[in-house]
């Protein structure tokens, strides 16, 4: 079942308790302090890695939410804005100080992160209890706009469940029936995996093989091994980063890329083409984003992008890209007063703007309500093929937020 949207009244209740947690009454009876807090620099803290296997996916979502953010005047509702950036390094057991430094030491206005689910459910139980605006700019872990969904809590990017749902049926139309799974076996590895599951065996797929490899490894010898001899029909997995160029170039070298198909969920191909070179050619992923969308703002922003850093962007850069204008329709709604954040919440709640992986809007459990693309890559380029699912939302399973 689908989770509708739930509008207005019962939202607004929920958030008026969230304000009336953070003192909120207080603050406003004291003109002379918040006149000044109006044009101190907004703070925005940043946990994303920096080091490690998810390293570039870090530095591209740094990098484009700071493009966005430097496109209009370095400012957000009209204040300066104060980047303070903590490196995740990818590590669970780092969360919760890393999270506690942020906001309770740095006092951050917003926080932005983290890519890693691991991180992510650490991170979040803090944000839900501290009531401090977050944006998650990757982390997938579907929990976070499920059960533990709250009203100061956005992702500008998708649930694990969500770039995988749509390959089931890809696969099945194609005549293939009989999958092996690979991934990495942590959270969104494994909620991964549920969603390809989701979308395939109940139209009549069989998974004849499931292998998790421990996160964040690179050794897939053995686990080429189990696919080559249950010789399924196709191979779906989930790797990202470092990893993905890894097993990739792992994948063509033991001669598997010929004889059994390899898919996945796009973050496989995303950022990586020219370091997985020939090896990428051809294979077919599902995700939220593809290189060629033709649309005037995937346009624009791949060419300031590129002009400003040298590099293509990817979807890790279109998400930071988003995650800046999400800040900003908070933030001008509200004329830069962070004291006013049930209008600030309010305001990003009902955000509705055109992204350059498509329409972008968010669902009552503020997650992403979008288009999934199927993509091929071709001479290192993500290229469209079709859309897969048009406009899908995450089933949000225990959400509760009002
Ligand atoms: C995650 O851990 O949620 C994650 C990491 C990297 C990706 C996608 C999801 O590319």
């Amino acid at each position: 079942m689908r989770y509708e949207k739930k509008r207005s009244a019962s939202r607004r209740t929920v958030i008026k308790g969230l304000g009336a947690g953070l003192g909120l009454a207080a603050a406003a009876s004291f003109p002379a302090p918040f006149v000044r807090a109006q044009s101190a620099p907004v703070k925005v803290g940043i946990l994303l890695p920096y080091s490690g296997t998810y390293a570039k996916l870090g530095d591209a979502i740094t990098n484009a939410m700071m493009l966005n953010i430097a496109e209009n005047g370095d400012t957000l509702g009209g204040r300066p804005v104060e980047y303070i950036k903590l490196d995740s390094e990818a590590a669970p057991p780092k969360a919760t100080e890393n999270t506690n430094k942020l906001i309770l030491s740095d006092k951050v206005d917003f926080l932005v992160g983290p890519v890693h689910s691991g991180v992510a459910m650490g991170m979040a139980k803090i944000a839900r209890e501290e009531g401090v605006i977050t944006i998650v700019p990757n982390a997938g872990a579907d929990q976070i706009t499920g059960p533990l969904c709250a009203p100061n809590v956005f992702r500008t990017s998708f649930t694990n469940w969500q770039p995988s749902f749509p390959m089931g049926k890809v696969l099945l139309d194609k005549g293939l029936k009989n999958v092996a799974l690979c991934y990495w076996n942590y959270g969104a590895g494994k909620q991964s995996a549920q969603g390809f599951i989701d979308g395939f065996v109940p139209n009549g797929g069989t998974i004849v093989k499931e292998i998790g490899v421990p996160f964040p490894e690179v050794e897939f010898q053995a686990a080429l091994t189990e696919i080559a001899a249950a010789n399924p029909d196709a191979v779906y997995v989930f790797f990202a980063g470092g990893g993905a160029v890894k097993f990739v170039k792992d994948y063509a070298a033991a001669g598997l890329k010929d004889s059994i198909p390899l898919y996945g969920s796009g973050f496989l191909t995303e950022g990586v083409t020219q370091a997985q070179g020939a090896a990428a050619e051809g294979i077919q992923t599902t995700l939220h984003y593809a290189d060629t969308l033709d649309n005037p703002e995937n346009k624009a922003f791949r060419a300031a992008y590129k002009e400003k850093f040298g590099a293509e962007a990817d979807v890790y850069a279109v998400q930071g890209y988003d995650t800046g204008t999400l800040m900003r329709i908070g933030m001008d709604a509200v004329g830069g007063d962070m004291e006013a954040k049930n209008d600030l919440i309010a305001a990003m709640d009902q955000a509705d703007f055109a992204s350059p992986r498509g329409p972008f809007k968010l669902s009552a459990a503020h997650n992403p309500v979008q288009n999934f693309y199927l993509r091929e890559v071709k001479n290192g380029v993500n290229e469209v093929i079709s859309v897969a699912y048009e406009g899908l939302a995450d089933p949000a399973k225990g959400c509760t937020m009002g």
